[in-house]
C-alpha cells in the first residue's frame, strides 16, 4: 500500500508542481502531470490508435513487423551507423533510467557527496553514459574539492552499489573522471586475427587491446628501441609477429630479424625481410647482420642532412627509398649473455652488444628502431646501457618483481598492475606503460604463423636490400648463400 502511495506521489510530482492540492484536482493539472510522466506510453498508444483507425489490423501488423525488419536491413547494410544509433539510444536510456535514477543515492551511500547548508547535500554530476566493449562508462563531473583519488578509493563500494564485479576509475581531464563498470574482462579471450591491416601511419601503430576493449597504438616516430621480456611461452614472439605483420605491409618499412632461438619462429618473414638470420651459435653471422644495420645508421647520420635536408629521419616524409628500419632481435640474451662462452665467441658477443648498444642510443634520428626480446631481462642478459635507453618496454608474464622491474623500471614497485600476476594460461597478456607513464594490462593479438606467412608472401615485393640505402654489404655473403636458412642478408 505504501509503495502504491509512493508511486502515485512520484507520478504526481512531474512535471514540477505549479498548481497544488485542491486547485490541482479541480483544474485537472494532476492529469496533465500524469500524462507527461507516462508520455512514452501515451505516444505509443496514440500511434497504435491512429494506425488502427486508418489501416485497420493490417496497419497494426505492419507496425509490429516493419520496425524490426527495417532495423535488421539497416544493420546489414550499414552496421557502423546502426550500432552508433542503437548504442546512443541505449546509453541515453541507461543514463536516465538505470544510473540517473539511482545516482544520488549511490553517491551518498559511497560517501562521495558533499553536505550543503540546511542539512541537504550535493553530489557529483553524472554527465553522460557511453557503452564500451568492457561495460558501461559513466562520465562524471567532480564537485569542487573532490579528486579522482576519492573515487578510486571507493571503487569497491561503487562496484557493489552498481552490482558489477569491478569499477575502474580513470581521469579524463581536470574535474572529470570516468567510471568503467566492468562486466567482463575483455583480456580473458584471445584476439585471433586472420588478417592484419597494413600500418599506414607509423605514428599510430595498433599493437594490442586494452582492458577497455579498445586498441592501443604506439608512436614509432622518434623511438630508438623497445625491450620486451617474459618467461618462455608468455607470448613475446607471437606479440612481435602480429606487430610485424602490419608493419611489413608498408613499403616504407624494412625489417631485419635475428632469431637467437635458432629455430623457425621467424622463418615466415624471410621473403619480406631485408635481412633474416636464425643463427644461435654462429655469432659471426649475427655480427655481420648487426654491423650492416649499424653501418646504415652511421651512413644516415653522416649524410642525411646533406642528402635530404634534415638531420632527423622522423622530420622527413616516409619514403620507400628511405625506409624506417625495424631490427628485431629475438632471444637477445643468446648474444649478450656471455656466461659459458669460449673467449672467441665472447669477443663476438661483446661486439654484437656494443653495436646493439650504439643502435639503441643513436638509431632514433636515423630511422632505425631496435626491438629486443628476451626471456631473461636481467643485467647480464640485457646490459643496462641498452635497457635504460629503450623507451618502450613490454613485460609479458615474469616470475618475480625483480624481473618485472628489470623490464619496466622501478614504477612496478608503486603500482598494483604487475606482470607477475599474469596467469600462465593467459599467453599474450602483457603490462605496458601508457603515454601518461602509468602501467596497464593489454592483450596482444595472435596471428598464426601460416597467416603471417601468407601476409609476408603477399608483400614480398616490398623487400629491399639494405645496401640500396647505403648500408655496407654483409661481409660473409658467400656463407649466407651457402646457408640460406641460416642467414639471408
Ligand atoms: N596473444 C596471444 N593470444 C593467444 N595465444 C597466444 C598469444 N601469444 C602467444 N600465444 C600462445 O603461446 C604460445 C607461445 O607463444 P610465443 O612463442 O610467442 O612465446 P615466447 O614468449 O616467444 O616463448 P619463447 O621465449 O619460448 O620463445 C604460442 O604458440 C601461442 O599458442
Ligand atoms: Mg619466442
Amino acid at each position: 500500500m505504501s509503495n502504491l502511495l509512493t508511486l502515485v506521489k512520484t507520478l504526481l510530482t512531474l512535471p514540477r508542481k505549479r498548481v497544488n492540492g485542491a486547485a490541482s484536482l479541480l483544474t485537472g493539472w494532476w492529469l496533465i502531470r500524469l500524462l507527461w510522466r507516462l508520455r512514452g506510453l501515451v505516444a505509443m498508444t496514440l500511434v497504435v490508435l491512429f494506425v488502427y483507425s486508418t489501416w485497420g489490423w493490417v496497419g497494426l501488423v505492419l507496425l509490429a513487423v516493419l520496425p524490426p525488419v527495417l532495423s535488421f536491413a539497416w544493420r546489414v547494410l550499414h552496421p557502423v551507423s546502426h550500432t552508433w544509433l542503437v548504442n546512443g539510444l541505449t546509453a541515453r536510456h541507461r543514463l536516465r533510467h538505470t544510473y540517473g535514477s539511482r545516482w544520488d543515492a549511490v553517491m551518498v551511500a559511497c560517501n562521495l557527496h558533499v553536505p550543503a547548508p540546511g542539512g541537504d547535500h550535493i553530489t557529483p554530476t553524472l554527465q553522460k553514459v557511453t557503452l564500451a566493449p568492457v561495460g558501461d562508462v559513466l562520465h562524471v563531473r567532480l564537485l569542487d574539492g573532490q579528486a579522482p583519488a576519492d573515487f578510486a578509493r571507493q571503487a569497491d563500494e561503487l562496484a557493489h552499489a552498481f552490482g558489477v564485479p569491478e569499477v575502474r576509475v580513470t581521469t579524463t581531464g581536470p574535474g572529470r573522471v570516468e567510471l568503467v563498470l566492468v562486466l567482463l574482462d575483455v583480456l580473458d579471450e584471445p584476439v585471433i586475427l586472420t588478417d592484419v591491416p597494413p600500418v599506414t601511419d607509423l605514428r599510430r601503430v595498433r599493437f594490442a587491446i586494452g582492458e577497455d576493449g579498445e586498441w592501443r597504438t604506439r608512436n614509432y616516430a622518434n623511438i630508438a628501441a623497445e625491450v620486451g621480456g617474459g618467461v618462455p611461452g608468455s607470448g613475446k614472439t607471437a606479440g612481435e609477429t602480429s606487430l610485424a605483420c602490419g608493419l611489413i605491409q608498408n613499403p616504407a618499412v624494412q625489417y631485419v630479424v635475428i632469431d637467437g632461438k635458432g629455430g623457425e619462429d621467424w622463418s615466415w618473414i624471410a621473403p619480406r625481410a631485408a635481412a633474416y638470420c636464425a643463427e644461435d651459435e654462429d655469432l659471426t653471422a649475427v655480427l655481420a647482420v648487426v654491423e650492416q644495420v649499424h653501418g646504415l645508421m652511421r651512413h644516415r647520420l653522416k649524410t642525411q642532412k646533406a642528402n635530404r635536408g634534415e638531420a632527423n629521419f622522423w622530420n622527413l616524409p616516409l619514403d620507400p627509398n628511405h625506409p624506417a628500419v625495424f631490427l628485431v632481435v629475438d632471444e637477445v640474451q643468446t648474444f649478450t649473455d656471455t656466461k659459458g662462452m669460449d673467449p672467441e665467441t665472447k669477443q663476438l658477443a661483446w661486439q654484437i652488444t656494443a653495436r646493439l648498444s650504439a643502435l639503441v642510443k643513436k638509431g632514433r634520428s636515423a630511422g632505425i628502431v631496435t626491438r629486443l626480446l628476451t626471456q631473461k631481462p636481467t643485467n647480464d642478459a640485457l646490459p643496462t646501457a641498452i635497457r635504460d635507453n629503450a623507451s618502450v618496454r613490454t613485460a609479458w608474464r615474469v616470475m618475480s618483481k625483480d624481473a618485472a622491474e628489470a623490464i619496466l623500471g622501478p614504477i612496478v614497485r608503486d603500482t598494483e598492475v604487475s606482470p607477475v600476476d599474469i596467469p600462465e594460461a593467459m599467453r599474450g597478456i602483457a603490462v605496458v606503460a601508457t603515454d601518461a607513464g602509468r602501467l596497464e594490462r593489454v592483450r596482444f593479438p595472435f596471428v598464426d604463423e601460416h597467416t603471417a606467412e601468407i601476409i609476408a608472401a603477399r608483400v614480398a615485393g616490398l623487400r629491399r636490400e639494405l645496401t640500396e640505402f647505403g648500408a655496407p654489404a654483409v661481409e660473409d655473403d658467400q656463407e649466407a648463400e651457402d646457408d640460406p636458412a641460416g642467414v639471408r642478408a
